[in-house]
């Protein structure tokens, strides 16, 4: 039974396609993708810890409601993001004969999206795929705007396509077996959405902080409904990132790219990631006197109340942190781009930020 749902538009022309939220809709998947897709072929893609949680329900769903359904179940984490892996998954649609009426379903966190995704856009030369996201880094972020891709050993992302859903598919009820690490690193994300986008969205989240992190139903349907309208809006506004508007999108992402390849594998989520790093930008924006010290409070307090860090953990050392920086495509002449907040609800691309400012920031913020 749904319980709820409620529908957002991400506004693309010829490609808009609907996000709809609900709780305990699982079952109700295959009826709803009946109504918009005329193929009769779904290939359901899940990774080895969501597949057998909902897996079945998802493939009963869809046999249901007349397709043909099979499960394409890959390992669990970031390494799946692959040549390799992306290269067993078209075996599947090959061996399956899917033909380009054919669907795939991408049931699972950002990893299984971005995969789906991607074999999506380049199985012959392009067919239907619908987001059924699982984690909730997936249900505010991932699933939403067409960025797929995969990664290579050289860097995260650095082979990828746009690629629209047909539709997201939000069951928010599939949170309550996330475990609780990835579902405090993807409130990182959501607080960077009141940031950049919303003051409001922001103080909702500061009210509510307790019942977010019981997961409680109501609190995260309005966390969920929340960050798809402002990431819905971004990509709207600016959907291949060309006007600059998407770009706020990575505040707080500078750093947390630097500190992920610091840190190696699994060691520090990306959203944890991106919490230190938007105390960093925080912190250059009221140096350099365009934020007030009181709203960067406000920022930190929250996301300390979220138990995220916002402190660059032990082990990780300035000067190789320093050189990834440089190393990255972001610096040009000794200078880093950075979004920086002006106010709460408000960022703006900033390109002159020193090398000697990111090393001050982030020496104050290097625990011990
Ligand atoms: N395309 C985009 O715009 C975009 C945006 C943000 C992040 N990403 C990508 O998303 C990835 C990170 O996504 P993620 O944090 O969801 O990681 P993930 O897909 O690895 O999921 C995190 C973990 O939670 C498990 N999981 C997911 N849903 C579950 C559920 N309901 N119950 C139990 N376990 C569950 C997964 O198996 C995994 O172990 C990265 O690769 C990142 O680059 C893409
Ligand atoms: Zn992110």
């Amino acid at each position: 039974v749904t319980t709820s749902a409620d529908t957002l538009t991400v506004d693309l022309g010829d490609r808009s396609y609907p996000i709809e939220i609900g709780a305990a809709c699982l079952e109700g998947l295959g009826l709803r993708l009946a109504g918009i897709l005329s193929g009769r072929s779904v290939v359901v893609l899940s990774d080895s810890n969501v597949a057998p949680l909902y897996g079945e329900a998802a493939l009963s769903s869809l046999r249901a409601a007349g397709f043909q359904a099979d499960l394409c179940t890959v390992a669990a984490g970031e390494s799946s993001k692959s040549l390799d892996v992306l290269s067993f998954v078209f075996d599947f649609l090959v061996r399956n004969r899917m033909s380009r009426q054919g669907v795939i379903v991408a049931l699972g966190g950002g990893v299984v999206g971005d995969l789906a995704g991607f074999a999506a856009a380049t199985y012959l030369r392009g067919i239907d795929y619908v987001q059924a996201p699982t984690s909730l880094v997936a249900m505010v972020d991932s699933s939403v705007g067409g960025k797929t891709g995969i990664n290579h050993p050289a860097g995260k992302n650095l082979i990828g396509a746009f690629w629209q859903p047909r539709l997201v598919f939000v069951d928010t009820d599939l949170l309550r077996t996330l475990p609780r690490r990835e579902l405090v690193a993807g409130m990182a994300e959501v607080i960077k959405h009141g940031v950049i986008r919303d003051e409001g969205y922001f103080a909702f989240v500061e009210s509510n902080a307790e019942a977010i992190l019981q997961d409680d139903p109501a609190a995260m349907a309005r966390v969920v409904e929340g960050s798809c309208r402002i990431k819905a809006a971004v990509v709207a506004e600016d959907e291949r990132e060309i006007s600059g508007i998407r770009a706020h999108l990575n505040f707080g992402h500078t750093l947390a790219h630097a500190l992920e390849a610091n840190a190696g594998y699994g060691t520090l989520r990306h959203g944890e990631a991106v919490a230190i790093g938007m105390e960093a930008a925080g912190r250059l924006a009221t140096e350099r006197g365009m934020w007030s010290a009181g709203e960067l409070n406000r920022l930190v307090s929250l996301l300390n109340k979220m138990g995220l860090p916002t402190r660059i953990p032990p082990g990780l050392q300035l000067d190789p942190l320093m050189e990834t920086m440089r190393l990255d495509k972001k610096v040009k002449d000794g200078r880093v781009r950075f979004v920086l907040p002006t106010r709460l609800g408000a960022v703006t691309l900033v390109d002159d930020v020193s090398m000697d400012e990111v090393r001050r920031v982030c020496g104050d913020l290097i625990e011990g």
